[in-house]
């Protein structure tokens, strides 16, 4: 066999990063990277990270919080781990190196939508991504496990008994050459799929390639409906969908129409702090009715401290020549965190030996419907170390055996197209048809639109297609999900189906030769 891991993580954000620092003391562990290490959504989260930490807040509360903003699709025993584990893991990252934002020794915890108490600890005000990354990757260096950045996976291999056994990689640094890396278990922590639409906040490495892997080895997909929009993205013609974070309406910002009311109201008596579905679909039908792009997010009520406690936020909106404590910021929704994914249990196993996932990329059940603001990083860090504890186990009691097949189908020898336009049509029919409002009109356009780069699109050698080709098999999964729920609930909204049903109280589960079920026991 060539080079062989005990266990391989895909992906160097919160989770992939815990699970590889829980094994490595260990185990001989492998990182891989698509780009650099840090080129993942985790350096970008602001908010923080939600943990029952403050002086008048349980877990029970952050339980209740959380399966409340689920809309009745939380797995309650994955919230429960969720929320029981999220003092420990703050310990652990603080250990590591991680310095939250405290003041006289007290951690201090920010409000964000459709929490209860204060809870989201944070840090460099809003900069906790960078901060939880930084000082994850520095202690990544010192753990002994080996890292491979600019590695694309294109395909997860099986052993003669089906179960995962290794990867297919691609480096940048060989000249694309391919090679297979066999290992005991591997870890998908390979992030969302923001950029399968128009407008994100996710950087560019989010394109939905951990879920298309998975499909191919035949793993179940779970809820891939649930696409969460954030409300407040920075809408200007000329500048990226930077994310303004929930934590500035948890401290006070008001989101106004061009007359400056504050229109959230008349959806939620909760106003900028009822859930982050209600808000979203609230700007979005506001912005439809008055033939506009944007609303306002108005920071003054914060005054001047508004520039300490978001420094990033105020860097990046000065640099388009907003001054956020004067001047109030256009904002509009875009497509934020991928609430399905690989259907785990609550120990990130999927159904197919030997592969884990946990992270964004996982279905674990945490945040059912809608995702409760700043649980992701959490569910990052808790489950990151779970898969990490369970494929340990898994490789004590089996190690390593040869990888033999490839999930990948065999290249169909047409020549690369590597179409520059393809992603482009379908990010564009992805917002148009499956965005914050959808119908069965607008999903069969998206689920044509994909359907069309994967007819249209090589099995060739080539990354870009090999990309597109996963890209387009996660937005399939996307708008056959959402053309089956007839119904709608939490994130998921259909014009043509504006109610939640009773009979949709659960889950829909695909795999790639059994096609979809509907799993009510969720
Ligand atoms: C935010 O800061 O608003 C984003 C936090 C999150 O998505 O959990």
């Amino acid at each position: 066999m060539g080079e062989t891991y005990d266990v391989i993580v895909v992906g160097s954000g919160i989770a992939g990063l815990t699970a590889a620092l829980t094994a490595s003391p260990r185990a001989r562990v492998a990182v891989l990277s698509k780009g650099a290490l840090d080129d993942g959504a985790t350096r970008w989260a602001q908010g923080g990270i939600a943990a029952a930490v403050g002086g008048d807040d349980t877990v029970d509360l952050h339980f209740d919080d959380t399966v409340a903003a689920g809309r009745g699709l939380c797995d309650e025993r994955a919230v429960r781990v969720l929320v029981d584990d999220g003092a420990p893991r703050i310990r652990e990252l603080a250990d590591w190196g991680a310095s939250f934002d405290s003041s006289d020794g007290d951690l201090m915890v920010g409000r964000e939508a459709a929490h209860s108490r204060n809870r989201v600890v944070h840090a460099g005000g809003d900069a906790t991504g960078r901060e939880l990354e930084t000082a994850l990757l520095r202690r990544l260096r010192h753990s002994g496990a080996t890292v491979v950045e600019n590695a694309r996976v294109v395909a997860l291999l099986h052993d003669s008994d089906g179960r995962c056994a290794g990867v297919e990689v691609r480096d940048a640094d060989r000249a694309g050459a391919s090679r297979v890396l066999g290992a005991g278990a591997v870890i998908l922590a390979t992030g969302g799929a923001g950029q399968l639409w128009r407008c994100t906040t996710n950087p560019p490495a989010a394109s939905g390639d951990g879920v298309a892997l998975a499909w191919e080895i035949g793993a179940e997909v779970v809820s891939m409906e649930f696409m969460q929009f954030h409300p407040t993205a920075l809408a200007l013609p000329t500048a990226p969908r930077f994310l303004i974070s929930e934590a500035v309406r948890g401290e006070g910002a008001h989101v106004v129409d061009a007359g400056g009311r504050r229109f959230l109201f008349d959806a939620d008596p909760r106003g900028e702090l009822a859930g982050r579905d209600v808000v979203a679909r609230a700007i979005w039908e506001h912005l439809l009715q008055d033939g506009t792009d944007h609303v306002l997010l108005d920071c003054r009520p914060l005054g001047g401290r508004v520039r300490d406690r978001f420094p990033t936020i105020t860097a990046t909106c000065r640099e388009h020549g907003i001054d956020i404590a004067t001047e109030p910021i256009p904002i509009a929704p875009a497509a934020h965190y991928m609430i399905g994914g690989v259907r785990t249990n609550i120990d990130g196993a999927t159904d197919v030996a030997g592969l884990f996932a946990c992270g964004e990329v996982a279905g674990s059940g945490v945040h059912g419907a809608n995702r409760l603001a700043s649980n992701s990083l959490l569910e990052g860090a808790v489950f990151g170390r779970r898969a990490a504890l369970a494929a340990l186990h898994n490789i004590a009691e089996r190690p390593a055996s040869p990888p033999l097949g490839r999930s990948r189908p065999a290249t169909d020898h047409r020549a690369p197209t590597e179409d520059p336009s393809a992603r482009a049509r379908l990010r564009d029919a992805m917002w148009e048809g499956c965005g914050v409002v959808r119908d069965a009109a607008g999903l069969g356009r998206a689920l044509d639109a994909a359907d069309e780069i994967l007819a249209t699109t090589p099995v060739s050698d080539s990354i870009d297609d090999i990309g597109l080709r996963q890209s387009a098999t996660t937005a399939r999964l996307v708008c056959r999900s959402a053309l089956l729920r007839e119904e709608s609930r939490g994130a998921h909204f259909r014009a043509d189906f504006p109610s939640t049903r009773d009979s949709w109280h659960g889950v829909l589960v695909m795999q790639k030769e059994r096609g979809h079920h509907f799993d009510r026991n969720a």
